[in-house]
């Protein structure tokens, strides 16, 4: 029998346990509100740059641990590393969102191969190993380590739009008209984001969150296809192999479908977005599985009374069962810092 009073805390949260102390990360973290992030983006000349260099992306994901304590440190990458991985050429430049050469047609399903996939990812799981090394030299304890990856679906509609879009309506005509080939994409995505965060595993990581961002454009039954149905055989595989790491879904603006996805996929908490309601997914999920989530970044990029307000709601509704405190989707860029630093203050004197 494990010790469950000497687990991390949010590992306690995730085993459906409720900590004196509220467990807390927030997704975005890691990024461009801090200056120190800037200064190391910088001096590493790309985003990409920084995501490889496994010394400089384990300190970015150390960065706001070390500012702000928090319980959940994740790592430092991008959902879009697969494709890359899988021979899809990726680029950011400064600025602007994700450009991809963007897959037109199911033969251009034949360019996608595994050769190099771990020759890629290697420096991702180097990070991983260095993160977990470093947590514990400096001495946070109560700090795990989060891997992740992007759902099929989600990380399909960037490589299908070779970019960022308002409703990723060339994926959606794809998935709907070819349902067949758009699933040998799936087969693709399942296979290769198992085997990734199961590198992830073996690096180091504690917990992983899928993030399913898209996962709202689609209706009920797609959702159930395309949502559900690859992110189950994701968490079959890793569970087949490491049946105690738990695994967070994030199926964001899912709505009432996200009772669907908690009862289908295996997943051990849900991620909740900011237009969740609370008192909602109070009853609806949180009854069957311990909650993470929702606060508004925008009201955390405002700050003041409203920021202290909408946190102790949240509190107040959640925190009496398994939860963990986190956006409803990731830190704004124009963030000021002190107001995560309030924040984290609001979410640690807090006494339910
Ligand atoms: O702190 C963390 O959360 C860890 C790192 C992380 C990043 N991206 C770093 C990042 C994580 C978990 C992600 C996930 C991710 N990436 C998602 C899912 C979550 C979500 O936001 O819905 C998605 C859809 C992506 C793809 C992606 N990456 C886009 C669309 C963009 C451009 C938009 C933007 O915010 O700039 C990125 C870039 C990106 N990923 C940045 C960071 C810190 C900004 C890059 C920079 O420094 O310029």
């Amino acid at each position: 029998m494990r010790n469950e009073k000497n687990q991390k805390l949010i590992l306690s949260a995730l085993n459906g346990l409720v900590t004196d102390q509220v467990p807390f990360w927030f997704m975005r973290q890691a990024g461009r509100y801090l200056p120190e992030y800037r200064e190391l983006r910088a001096k590493a000349g790309g985003f990409l740059n920084l995501v490889y260099n496994p010394e400089m992306a384990s300190e970015v994901t150390l960065q706001p641990i070390r500012r702000y304590g928090m319980h959940g440190a994740i790592l430092f990458s991008d959902i879009l590393v697969v494709p890359q991985a899988l021979g899809q050429n990726l680029k950011f430049e400064t600025g602007e969102g994700p450009k991809l050469d963007a897959l037109k047609s199911p033969e251009d399903l034949n360019k996608l191969n595994f050769e190099n996939i771990d020759k890629i990812l290697n420096p991702v799981y180097e990070t991983v190993s260095l993160v977990r090394s470093k947590l514990k030299s400096e001495g946070f304890n109560q700090t795990a380590h989060i891997g992740f990856a992007g759902s099929p679906w989600t990380v399909a509609c960037y490589m299908i739009e070779g970019s960022g879009s308002k409703d990723f309506s060339k994926t959606k005509n794809w998935a709907l008209t070819d349902p067949a080939s758009f699933q040998k994409l799936m087969d693709i995505l399942v296979e290769a984001t198992s085997h990734y965060l199961i590198k992830q595993i073996e690096a180091g990581a504690e917990i992983i969150q899928l993030f399913d961002s898209w996962a709202g454009i689609l209706d009920e039954a797609n959702f159930k296809k395309w949502s559900v149905a690859p992110t189950k055989i994701i968490i079959q595989k890793i569970k087949a192999q490491y049946p105690h790491i738990p695994v967070i879904g994030f199926p964001r603006e899912a709505g009432k479908n996200a009772v669907i996805y908690a009862q289908n996929t295996g997943i051990q908490a849900i991620g909740m977005d900011y237009a969740m309601d609370i008192n909602w997914a109070r009853d609806n999920l949180q009854n069957a599985l311990p909650v993470q989530g929702n606060l508004d970044p925008q009201i955390l990029l405002e700050g003041g009374n409203k920021l202290e307000a909408q946190a102790n709601k949240i509190l107040k509704a959640f925190a009496d069962k398994p939860f963990i405190f986190n956006l409803g989707h990731g830190v704004i860029k124009e963030t000021p810092p002190e107001n995560v630093k309030k924040l984290c203050d609001i979410i640690r004197n807090f006494k339910s």
